[in-house]
């Protein structure tokens, strides 16, 4: 499979077109960005790391039955994925507050929420992703009724999945976001990618973050944490 035109560049990614119009190969980069790419940095090795870290647990999701556009993982920073229409909406699924919500609402950090909450935003750099109301996407068009609804069930049908991964490797799946996009037929698949980029992920013993937090917050040792989840992942086998 070889890249053809490039159809996308995002903070992390980038996306080619291939031979085979309904393929995309998705390239990982090493860009680091936060609060909207006010914040910016290149890390050497970033990219490898998220596209090992995603792919397998894209491979997981997928072996549990959930729709998703990974098809598989070409080498170092390449995946090869379904062609999809990207829905303008992020789905974050938040077990404990923390990040935005505090900041937002003025929610004290840490609570352990008596039920995962789902939010959404809006994909719009422009705009900085603002949160919306379920109706806002219903009445604008960017998803229908039946859409919001599958989008929501298995926002948290994955929240209970990776909850349940990531305990085994004694980490605390905090929150994390999705993107879903719409195959040829029109039917929902779970896109983009997950990784210490898009999730925040605590250590249960030590509650060290590794994730992006700790360049969010200029905690260092940003890629050394992306490692050992890489490690921890990898040493499960299957
Ligand atoms: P937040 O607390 O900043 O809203 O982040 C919630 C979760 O979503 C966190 O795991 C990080 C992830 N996230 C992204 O993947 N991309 C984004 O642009 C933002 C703002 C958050
Ligand atoms: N991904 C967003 C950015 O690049 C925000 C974040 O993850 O904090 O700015």
């Amino acid at each position: 499979m070889t890249k053809g035109e490039l159809l996308y560049e995002g903070k992390a990614k980038k996306l080619y077109a291939t031979d085979d119009p309904a393929l995309c190969i998705m390239e990982y980069k090493d860009e680091l960005t936060a609060f909207n790419a006010l914040k910016k940095a290149t890390m050497a090795g970033k990219g490898k790391l998220n596209n090992l870290v995603s792919s397998k647990i894209f491979e997981h999701l997928s072996a549990l039955g959930f729709p998703t556009h990974f098809i598989r993982r070409l080498d170092e920073l390449n995946q090869l994925v379904k062609r999809v229409t990207i829905v303008p909406l992020e789905l974050v699924v938040r077990n404990l507050t923390t990040g935005s919500i505090c900041k937002r609402l003025g929610v004290q950090e840490g609570m352990r929420l008596p039920r995962p909450l789902v939010e959404f935003y809006l994909k719009n750099d422009a705009l900085g992703d603002p949160l919306v109301l379920e109706d806002h996407a219903l009445l604008f068009g960017w998803a229908t009724e039946e859409e919001l609804k599958q989008m929501k069930k298995l926002a948290l049908d994955v929240n209970k999945a990776l909850s349940e991964l990531f305990e085994k490797l004694n980490i605390f799946l905090v929150d994390f976001k999705l993107e879903f996009g719409k195959d040829r037929d029109g039917n929902l698949v779970i896109a983009d990618e997950v990784s210490p980029d898009t999730c925040r992920l605590w250590d249960r013993t030590s509650g060290d973050r590794l994730d992006k937090d700790r360049f969010r917050k200029d905690m260092g040792n940003v890629l050394e944490a992306y490692e050992e989840i890489w490690r921890r992942l990898e040493e499960m086998k299957a």
